[in-house]
C-alpha cells in the first residue's frame, strides 16, 4: 500500500507540475494521492468483473483503477472509461507513463469518447455478476441529469453493483459551517442523518438512496460508496 501511495503521490505531483519540467505537462489534478488510494482500495475490495468510469478527464482515477486491476491480476480490457473528450487522457498517460509507470501499457483500457447519456449499458454489463462504477462526471444545471440515467437505465441491469460517487462532501451538521461553498452547491441529507454538499447529482442521488433505503459508506472526505442489488 505504501508503494502504491508513493506512486500516486508522484503521479499527482507530476500532473500538477510539481517538478516544473514544462508548462505543457501541468494539469489540474482532480484527485489527491489519498483519493487515488481510496479508489484503488475500493476496486481491490470489490474484485469486480467489469469497471465503468464516467468522467475520465486527465485520468488520475483511471490510473488508480488500472493499477488495482493490474494488482488483482485482472485484464485491463474489462475497464471502460467514458468521457465526451478523451484528449486529456491520451496526453496525461504520455506525461506519466515512462517516468512513473515504467511504460505500463494502458492501451487495453476501453476509452469511450461519448456522452454518457447515449451509452448503451447492455453490452457492457451483460452477464457481469460484480459491477463497479466510478462516477466522476457532474450533472449541470438546466441539462438532463446523467446520474438519473445511471439510476434508471444502468442499475436495473446490475446483479451486484458497487457505486462510487466522487465529490460528495460530508457537511454535517450544517452547510452554514462551510462558508466557502459556492452559491450553486447542492446539499441533501441522507436518511442516516449525514448531510452532503456537492454538484447537482446530489439532488438526484441522495433522494433516490433515501427512497430505496440504501445505506452508504464514506470512503473519504469526497468519496461515497453504496451497493445496488437485483
Ligand atoms: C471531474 S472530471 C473527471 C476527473 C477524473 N475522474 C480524474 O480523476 O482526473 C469530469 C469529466 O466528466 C466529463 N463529463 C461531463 N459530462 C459528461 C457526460 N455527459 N458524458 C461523458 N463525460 C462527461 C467531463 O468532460 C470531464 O472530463
Amino acid at each position: 500500500m505504501l508503494d502504491t501511495l508513493s506512486t500516486f503521490t508522484k503521479m499527482i505531483d507530476r500532473f500538477s507540475g510539481h517538478f516544473q519540467r514544462t508548462r505543457a505537462t501541468e494539469v489540474y489534478p482532480n484527485q489527491s494521492p489519498l483519493s487515488c488510494l481510496d479508489i484503488y482500495g475500493a476496486v481491490i475490495n470489490t474484485q469486480p468483473d467489469v469497471v465503468i468510469e464516467v468522467g475520465t478527464s486527465h485520468g488520475a482515477s483511471t490510473i488508480a483503477i488500472a493499477m488495482a486491476l493490474h494488482d488483482l491480476g485482472a485484464p485491463l480490457s474489462m475497464f471502460t472509461t467514458i468521457d465526451i473528450h478523451q484528449g486529456l487522457w491520451h496526453g496525461s498517460t504520455r506525461t506519466v507513463q515512462s517516468d512513473i509507470f515504467d511504460a505500463f501499457d494502458f492501451s487495453p483500457i476501453h476509452t469511450l469518447e461519448q456522452d454518457f447519456a447515449t451509452v448503451n449499458p447492455e453490452p457492457l454489463l451483460y452477464c457481469k455478476p460484480e459491477v463497479l462504477v466510478f462516477f466522476d462526471a457532474h450533472d449541470q444545471p438546466n441539462q438532463p441529469s446523467i446520474s438519473k440515467i445511471l439510476i434508471d437505465n444502468w442499475f436495473p441491469l446490475m446483479n451486484n453493483g458497487t457505486i462510487l460517487f466522487h465529490d460528495f462532501t460530508l457537511v454535517l451538521p450544517d452547510p452554514a459551517n462551510f462558508p466557502g461553498l459556492p452559491d450553486n452547491t447542492s446539499t441533501a441529507t441522507h436518511f442516516s442523518g449525514k448531510q452532503f454538499a456537492g454538484f447537482k447529482e446530489i439532488d438526484t442521488v441522495i433522494p433516490w438512496l433515501n427512497d430505496n433505503k440504501i445505506a452508504l459508506t464514506i470512503l473519504s472526505d469526497s468519496l461515497i460508496k453504496f451497493e445496488v442489488k437485483k
